[in-house]
């Protein structure tokens, strides 16, 4: 398949498949976590193009390979460049950085070094497979120096770069001892995506602030004549999938069997999320206990169920995680709850999407707690599963969802009343209310799904290849 040169180019930190060795010494392939590989699977489908990427763990040499109709390349990574690309620098540097430094960031030099290198690397092999002219697409803060680099290697390439997380602003970006670097490399690209308007903003500021180049609104003039866009492009989920999957006999009569499994509480709450410090798990299930302890809920009115997939497992900040979920769990249950009626019922695992559309359409209240997403996924895929109008949605305002699903209860997870508030409120909202809210809701993601988050992105990506040739006779209107 490298022999065959590819007009679409995905390029990603991950493949949307894992290589396990199971206990037998067998290997086989396992869906990676996270909403950037649910996002780009159905653009592949559509643009049939070829996917870079990590196939998590340290074996070298894979050949490129087909799983499930996606043509995949496999980028190995040696057990080194795990920990000091993946591990350290991509989420022991820039994941706390970008998210409002929730953990403290560390600076390494040989992290960098390693960052570097492994960017390079992508950027190689994107070079191999790019036919003439073709459009490559790299994602994520994983890979933020592969447009540069690759630009360096194929000037006549169309180059996108979507940022899934948040992007800082200035007054934390500016801690990195790397920051011109990281906004040179995202320079390479024509087009720069993120979430929400106001990450856009923080880049281009900081090119005009860092870099020194000419900005007009989400324009950046570069010296050599080429104009590079940063504009937001919100993301979001297969809508139409996710309802399908919902109304499905399947679904149905697992979400009844998961509230017969739970004792048919009056209500079940619902969490679901990575393993992560910045998903705010530990608050919400803090607020839940307290409503238990102050006597508002019940264990017989209600139950919590909080999933946590496993993620970075091998990150100091996230084993700590895990102990300190693990114990308030265990506190939690043991001080409130009675034989055969937990107050939280806890998963450590990931579960394939037919397990998750039927948790979904079980839970009345889903709990998106995060004190900083890019977007969160969750909630835009608990609100198209909910095919019956009902549920409610109770949304962080600091996750990127919040600007699009206004009717949540939102709330703001470092305040801890007012999470309480927000969730007995959910809990006791009459049935119009909820319907009111939730239609709405399901308008906005059923209008704005994955197809017209790829189109958008694709779309302007095109059109601004022609409008880098013109560039050189734009007015000189430049603030
Ligand atoms: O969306 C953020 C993100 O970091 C993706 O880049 C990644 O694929 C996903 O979350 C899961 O994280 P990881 O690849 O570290 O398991």
């Amino acid at each position: 398949m490298t022999d065959v040169a590819h007009d679409l180019v995905i390029v990603a930190n991950r493949l949307p498949v894992d290589r396990v060795i199971e206990s037998d010494g067998t290997t086989t392939w396992r869906r990676s976590p996270g909403g950037l590989v649910s996002a780009i699977d159905p653009v592949m489908r559509a643009h049939d193009g070829v996917w870079i990427g990590w196939p998590g763990g340290t074996d070298q040499d894979l050949q490129p390979f087909e799983d499930d109709g996606l043509q995949l390349v496999p980028l190995s990574m040696t057990p080194e460049e795990i920990e000091e690309h993946y591990e350290g620098f991509s989420n022991g540097t820039l994941w706390p950085l970008y998210h409002d430094l929730v953990a403290k960031p560390e600076f390494h030099r040989e992290w960098w070094d390693t960052y570097v290198k492994v960017n390079r690397r992508f950027a190689e092999k994107a070079a191999e497979l790019a036919a003439k002219g073709a459009t490559v697409w790299v994602h994520d803060y994983q890979l933020q120096l592969v447009p540069q680099f690759l630009r360096e290697l194929r000037p006549d390439l169309r180059i996108g770069f979507y940022l899934h997380i948040p992007f800082p602003p200035g007054e934390l970006f500016q801690q990195l001892p790397w920051r011109r670097q990281i906004l040179e490399g995202l320079l390479g690209a024509d087009l720069v995506g993120f979430q929400l308007p106001g990450a856009a903003q923080n880049f281009v500021r900081l090119v005009r602030q860092r870099v020194g180049h000419k900005t007009h609104r989400d324009l950046v003039y570069l010296p050599d004549g080429r104009t590079v866009r940063a504009a937001p492009f919100p993301i979001s989920i297969d809508a139409a999938g996710f309802e399908d999957l919902a109304r499905s006999d399947a679904v149905t009569k697992r979400a009844e069997a998961i509230r017969e499994a739970l004792g048919n509480p009056r209500k079940i709450f619902l969490g679901i999320d990575r393993l992560d410090y910045t998903k705010g798990i530990y608050a919400r299930l803090r607020a839940f206990g307290e409503l238990l302890r102050d006597g508002h809920l019940g264990v017989d009115d209600a139950v919590f169920v909080q999933v946590a997939v496993p993620s970075r497992e091998r990150v100091e900040q996230y084993r700590l995680l895990r102990d300190e979920i693990d114990r308030l769990v265990g506190r939690l249950n043991g001080d409130l709850g009675r034989i055969g009626r937990p107050a939280i019922s806890y998963l450590h695992t990931s579960y394939p999407r037919e397990e998750m559309a039927s948790l979904y359409r079980a839970a009345d209240i889903m709990v998106v707690t995060p004190y900083r997403d890019g977007m969160n996924l969750v909630a835009k895929e608990y609100v198209a599963c909910r095919i019956e109008d009902d549920g409610a949605l109770v949304l962080s305002e600091f996750a990127g969802a919040a600007d699009e699903l206004r009717q949540a209860w939102l709330v703001n997870p470092y305040d801890m009343n007012g999470m309480k508030a927000a969730l007995l409120e959910a809990y006791q909202a009459e049935p119009r209310e909820l319907t009111k809210r939730m239609k709405a809701m399901r308008k906005q993601i059923s209008q704005h799904d994955v197809k017209a988050w790829a189109d958008s992105f694709m779309t302007e990506l095109a059109d601004d290849a022609h409008h880098s040739h013109s560039k050189t006779v734009r007015p000189a209107t430049r603030s």
